[in-house]
């Protein structure tokens, strides 16, 4: 518990001054915004709280300074090492947790959300149900995933919804990290038909590593941990008056749903990728069905 000093971990014999992190907190003026006020007075407690705690040398702090730094001029609009540094402490997966057990303090039955990730990209181009969003990859395996956007209080079909659908390549690459590939490989946005009904030609996903020649890929190393994610699926779904959900799926099947390098996978986003036969376009199908809650829902 914090205490009027502002620390949880200064004791009243701590050698280090214990009016520091309070007399720092209450340098912010009254023009600071309620929520900024609460976030920032917490985060430099915790860090203040951090560096007391494990005694951090100046070499240390420089460290982390220079990583920050590092991942700063990594990143450009194609690459946001920022974020990746944030995945591999599951940080943005805390913060996924936290948002949808907010938001859907709503229906258990909603489809889980999982995190956005760094290769998500806002123009993907629109396509028809039934086509295909694989182009020149001649090593994977084609599946048919299709499925219903249904209502999750009702179970009723939700018409007009519009999923937004990205993967990596069978070389583990998304394709702006890769120029072998053609613009907006994988990628597509679909709308529901007047029955609910959404259907593409994808890739059963493979697993990949994420980037791992940068300040992310470093804290890996350091940590003695992999940097790979189990094969998935990144869908957006959305429909106005429902609540939108951003997800992964995981084929059952990997052997890194144990151990995500980015802490993403819960139970129930994983599916099983099923043999097709008679459809010469498609070797496998996925059938999955995305639950919306309505707007407004608390329950
Ligand atoms: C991804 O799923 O695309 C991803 C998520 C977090 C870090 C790197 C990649
Ligand atoms: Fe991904």
């Amino acid at each position: 518990m914090a205490t009027t000093n502002g620390s949880a971990n200064v004791a009243a014999d701590s050698r280090f001054d214990p009016t520091f992190t309070q007399h720092v907190i209450e340098a912010m003026g009254p023009k600071t915004a309620p929520r900024m006020r609460q976030v920032m007075g917490s985060l430099i407690r915790h860090i203040h709280d951090f560096a007391r705690e494990n005694e951090l040398t100046i070499d240390e702090w420089m460290a982390g300074v220079e990583m920050i730094n590092w991942a700063g001029k990594m990143s450009d609009n194609k690459r946001n090492e920022g974020q990746l540094m944030c995945d591999v402490i599951g940080l943005e997966s805390l913060v996924d947790e936290i948002t949808f057990k907010r938001a859907a303090e709503t229906t258990d039955a909603a489809t889980a959300s999982a995190i956005l990730g760094p290769f998500f990209r806002h123009d993907a181009p629109i396509l028809e149900n039934e086509s295909t969003i694989v182009h020149g990859v001649d090593d994977g395996e084609i599946t048919y995933m299709h499925g219903k956007v249904l209502d999750s209080v009702t179970k009723k079909p939700v018409a007009g919804a519009w999923i937004d659908v990205w993967q990596a390549s069978t070389n583990g690459l998304y394709e702006q990290q890769d120029n072998d590939q053609v613009e907006h490989n994988l990628r597509g946005k679909f709308k529901t038909d007047d029955n609910g009904h959404y259907g593409f030609y994808c890739l059963r996903p493979t697993p990949y590593p994420v980037p791992f020649d940068g300040p992310a890929g470093k804290l890996l190393q350091l940590l003695n941990r992999h940097p790979f994610r189990p094969a998935h699926i990144h869908l957006i779904v959305q429909r106005e008056g429902y609540k939108p959900v951003t997800t992964q799926i995981f084929d059952r099947r990997d052997p890194y749903l144990e151990n995500d390098s980015v802490f993403a996978v819960k139970d129930s986003l994983i599916v099983d990728f099923t043999p097709l036969k008679g459809n010469p376009k498609a070797t496998l199908e996925l059938e999955y069905p995305v639950l919306l809650a309505p707007q407004g829902e608390s329950h």
